[in-house]
């Protein structure tokens, strides 16, 4: 079959990120320019000043990806842009330069689903992974349990009640003072923590056991700061760090463990930010060895927002033949379609 050239673009919330792919699973180059910095000042993403960012960046990162790649525009045969979910502002910037590049080039455009990128990261370093499996995504926006039917095709088996995974880590970080973004903050000082030390509740949402819900520890953390602050009592916050962790890992391994069995699935993967979390990885991996099914999850750089996963989730859409028009438009609250 002829090789095929991808450009991928992702530039939905803080990460002007873009990389060229061939045949789906090989990545010749992945740039990611990172405004982490900028938003740290704020505890948070600032989706006008990360708008305005991409701008700055997005040529650059495009040169930067063609020059690694050893390409130019004119070897590539299609280009894959985040068209949502994300930030109105930010998701436009992608769009409105892979709908410049496809017009000029003649390329075929395809738009992708941001969760969908997530759960393509897994092609890339497996070269076994193929549909069905199960997948759990989850990421600073999203926590979703979905089987991959087919390349593209997913049911929705479960998804987020309140916070994503992520939001709870970034939301309890602030709480103790780490900063912005929590995950990683959090998984640090927890190295350091007891994972027993506070019992933080295990949500799980009632007659929907794929369903996740994590609002209520999040709160469970607060109160428990609060209290010990009233009573002037010493927070250890590398335990806080720990059994909040321990928590999250624990509900994250469970619900995706009664997906697989209920469905009889074989294959499990994770993606997304949280995933590139090495506790959880652990837990995941003993969880899926006991239950005798393959388990994977991508590298964290192929975790975290990245554009690789953008081009590998468009490769397969091009093989399909799916094309969008230049009226694409960004759809910051794009559902997943089934
Ligand atoms: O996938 P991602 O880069 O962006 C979204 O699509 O949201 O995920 C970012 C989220 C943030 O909430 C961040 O705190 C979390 O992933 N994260 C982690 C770790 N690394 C990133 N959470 C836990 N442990 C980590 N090592
Ligand atoms: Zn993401």
């Amino acid at each position: 079959m002829q090789d095929r050239l991808i450009l991928g673009i992702e530039s939905s919330c803080d990460e002007t990120a873009v990389a060229v792919v061939m045949n789906g699973r090989r990545v010749l180059s992945n740039v990611i320019a990172s405004q982490i910095d900028l938003h740290t000042l704020y505890g948070g993403v600032v989706p006008e000043i990360a708008s305005r960012k991409h701008i700055e960046k997005i040529n650059q990162v495009i040169e930067e990806a063609l020059k690694q790649a050893g390409v130019t525009l004119e070897d590539l045969d299609g280009i894959g842009v985040t068209y949502g979910p994300g930030i109105v502002g930010a998701l436009l910037v992608g769009v409105s330069v892979a709908k410049a590049i496809a017009y000029a080039r003649k390329l075929p455009l395809i738009g992708i689903h941001h969760i969908e990128g997530h759960v393509s990261a897994n092609y890339i370093e497996h070269s076994d992974l193929e549909p069905p499996f199960m997948c759990e995504i989850i990421s600073g926006g999203h926590t979703d349990l979905v089987i991959v039917k087919d390349y593209g095709s997913f049911k929705i088996l479960g998804r987020t009640r309140d916070d994503a995974a992520g939001e709870a880590f970034d939301k309890v970080a602030r709480a103790i003072g780490l900063g912005y973004p929590g995950g990683p903050k959090i998984e640090v000082l927890s190295r350091e923590g007891n994972p027993a030390a506070i019992v933080f509740p295990r949500a799980h949402v009632k007659d929907a056991p794929y369903d996740f819900s994590f609002s209520g520890l999040k709160s469970a953390v607060l109160n428990y700061l609060n209290q010990c602050r009233m009573a002037q009592k010493t927070i250890c916050k590398a335990d806080v760090a720990a059994s909040f962790q321990q928590a999250v890992v624990d509900v994250l391994v469970d619900t995706a463990l009664i997906g697989v069995n209920d469905y009889h699935m074989m294959k499990l993967a994770i993606g997304g930010g949280v995933a590139s979390n090495q506790k959880l990885r652990k837990a995941m991996a003993e969880a899926c060895e006991r239950e005798k099914i393959k388990f994977y999850y991508p590298s964290s750089v192929f975790c975290t927002d990245n554009a690789a996963m953008i081009g590998t989730a468009a490769y397969y859409k091009f093989l399909k033949g799916t094309k969008h028009g230049l009226d694409l438009n960004a759809v910051p609250n794009l559902k997943l379609e089934e």
